[in-house]
């Protein structure tokens, strides 16, 4: 029987309440804040604790680094004038960006697709640990996800998939609540 504190627990309180912020500022997570937010990362469910998850972190000069990569990609990748002079800024858009990247490690047992679920799940870990601690974070993807050129750039291996770009800081505002979802819409019993 569920009682009216079970609703107010601060644990489901999280999860539910878990926002993200597309607006963020300085100042990012300290190096004692992030060091719990990964921490948070390294519980997610990992089948045979392969640890198939690398974070490459970017503050400071770091998101230049980041963004001249994003530029080399854009351009090897022949995109648009417009996009290619866009990449420099995108890490910009926070003032700490997480690049999460699944490293599957051969196994017998463990399929690359769950080492790579694995990975995801550290992002939103991530995500709600930020929360906790009053910073707030997005989760972002685009075809920099996907590009090669970029993977080699950030020393990642042909195996290697990024799974997403955490954009960490505070939150420029308030977000709103996140909306309502009944339930039962995506339920189906067995
Ligand atoms: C794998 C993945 C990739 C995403 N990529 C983007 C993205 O590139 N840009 C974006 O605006 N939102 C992206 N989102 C969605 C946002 O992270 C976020 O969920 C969305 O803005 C809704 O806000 P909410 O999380 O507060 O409900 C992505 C989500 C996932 C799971």
């Amino acid at each position: 029987m569920l009682t009216e504190s079970d609703a107010r627990n601060p644990g489901l309180a999280l999860l539910l309440g878990r926002r993200s912020c597309h607006a963020l500022r300085a100042p990012a997570p300290s190096e004692a804040a992030l060091e719990l937010i990964l921490k948070a990362a390294l519980r997610v469910p990992d089948f045979q604790r392969l640890r198939p998850f690398r974070f490459l972190v970017a503050v400071g000069d770091g998101l230049d680094r980041l963004g001249a990569m994003m530029h080399r990609a854009a351009q090897a990748a022949g995109k648009p004038e417009e996009v290619v002079k866009r990449a420099p800024r995108m890490p910009h858009r926070a003032p700490m960006v997480i690049v999460v990247a699944a490293t599957p490690r051969p196994s017998d047992v463990v399929p690359v697709f769950d080492q790579q679920l694995a990975a995801g799940c550290t992002v939103m870990a991530m995500q709600l640990a930020a929360q906790a601690l009053g910073f707030g974070g997005i989760w972002r993807s685009g075809w920099l996800m996907y590009d090669r050129t970029l993977h080699a750039e950030l020393g990642l291996g042909e195996a290697d998939q990024i799974v997403g770009f955490l954009y960490l800081g505070t939150p420029d505002r308030v977000p709103a609540p996140p909306p309502e979802d009944r339930t039962d819409q995506f339920l189906r019993w067995l």
